[in-house]
């Protein structure tokens, strides 16, 4: 089966050709110098630049795959969650295109997708990858903050989710408090390499309370009173790595922690993560020695497939088709806040 898989939902234009469990081509049109100005995703001007870029995309996408758009068997899109102008362009372009070419539709959750990319390994969707369910997943993005119970293949339960900021959010804002240029993640990620981690103490929000919620809008409250109490800091460059470090820390070990805890009670095997921030080296790391050091599988998405990408929903696409789960009508709305169940 052969699925174009369609990603518009923030500010990456993405199009995939997914092929029995195989990626074919996964093109990725990023939009982060667009929005830098900015300091963050400016909803108007994402969706614009995903009307300009989508069909060079879906070209070079078809064109690698070295298929034409006849021999595509089905048309995915990410239905939502996300920026509604956005959503609106990959689905209505895809439901367009299964319409003209009378194929099926295929409408796809973007974090469902998400629980998909690690387990794709090269371009390879893991065959034995039901195996490792259920699983504890984390997503962790600029957009969202997730923790699900993958019970089995297509069958999740949310356990809990940030309750204000992202994590993503929390790395991109602090950084901009500090000057650093957006996105910050990867910045704060390098200068934190070179910084002590126990410089400075910030809070860890929601880490004793009994739930798998996060919050990070008060950690961000506290390091934007922490620089304006200790404005002459940002002067010095081992300050600043210092405070990457502590902020980076507060963030990483209320992940971790949060997520072995929630494997440990739900009796898994198996961690995964994937999303933006899953990029993030410390986050790598404190997770494998966490999953280590409590007997848990970890499964990582591939830095490429962390962020957002058409390959995991053409993956996903192809899973519902395969397990016959009911399609949606060719002219259903986007849903910009699909949460999952
Ligand atoms: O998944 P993504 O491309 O888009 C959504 O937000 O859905 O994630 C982007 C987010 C941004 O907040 C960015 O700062 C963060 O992921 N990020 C990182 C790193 N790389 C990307 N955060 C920390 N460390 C990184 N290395
Ligand atoms: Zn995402």
């Amino acid at each position: 089966m052969t699925i174009l898989a369609l990603e518009t939902s923030c500010d990456e234009t993405s199009v995939a050709v997914v092929r029995d469990g195989k990626i074919l081509s996964n093109v990725v049109a990023s939009q982060i110098e667009l929005h830098a100005e900015y300091g963050g995703v400016v909803p108007e001007l994402a969706a614009r630049e995903h009307l300009k870029n989508l069909l060079p995309v879906a070209q070079s996408a078809l064109r690698e795959a070295e298929i034409s758009i006849a021999q595509v068997d089905a048309i995915a899109a990410t239905q939502g969650p996300g920026l509604p102008n956005a959503l609106l362009v990959g689905l209505k372009a895809a439901q367009a295109a299964a319409f003209a070419l009378n194929k099926p539709f295929i409408g796809v959750n973007h974090h469902e997708a998400h629980l998909y990319s690690p387990w794709i390994s090269g371009e390879t969707l893991t065959a034995d990858f039901s195996k490792f369910q259920p699983n504890v997943s984390l997503i962790v993005s600029g957009g969202h903050t997730l923790l699900v119970l993958v019970k089995s293949e297509l069958n999740h339960r949310v356990l809990g989710g940030t309750i204000d900021d992202a994590a993503g959010e929390c790395f991109d804002k602090t950084g901009k408090l500090m000057g650093l240029p957006y996105p910050a993640g990867p910045v704060i990620d390098k200068l934190a390499e070179q910084g002590n981690p126990t410089a400075f103490a910030f809070p860890r929000p929601l880490l004793h309370d009994a739930n798998d919620d996060f919050s990070f809008s008060g950690l961000k409250t506290s390091v934007r009173y922490f620089i304006r109490d200790h404005p002459a800091l940002l002067e010095d460059r081992k300050q600043v790595c210092d405070l990457c470090a502590s902020v980076q820390a507060a963030i990483i070990e209320v992940l971790v922690k949060k997520t072995i805890r929630a494997a440990k009670r739900e009796n898994v095997r198996c961690v995964t993560a994937s999303g933006g921030v899953t990029c993030n080296r410390a986050l790598r790391l404190e997770l494998e020695k966490a999953c280590a050091k409590n007997g848990f599988t970890l499964r990582l998405a591939e830095k490429s497939l962390c962020t957002d990408n058409a390959a995991m929903i053409g993956i996903l696409a192809e899973r519902k088709l395969l397990a016959h789960v009911p399609l949606p009508l060719l002219d259903e709305e986007i849903k910009p806040g699909w949460a999952l169940a």
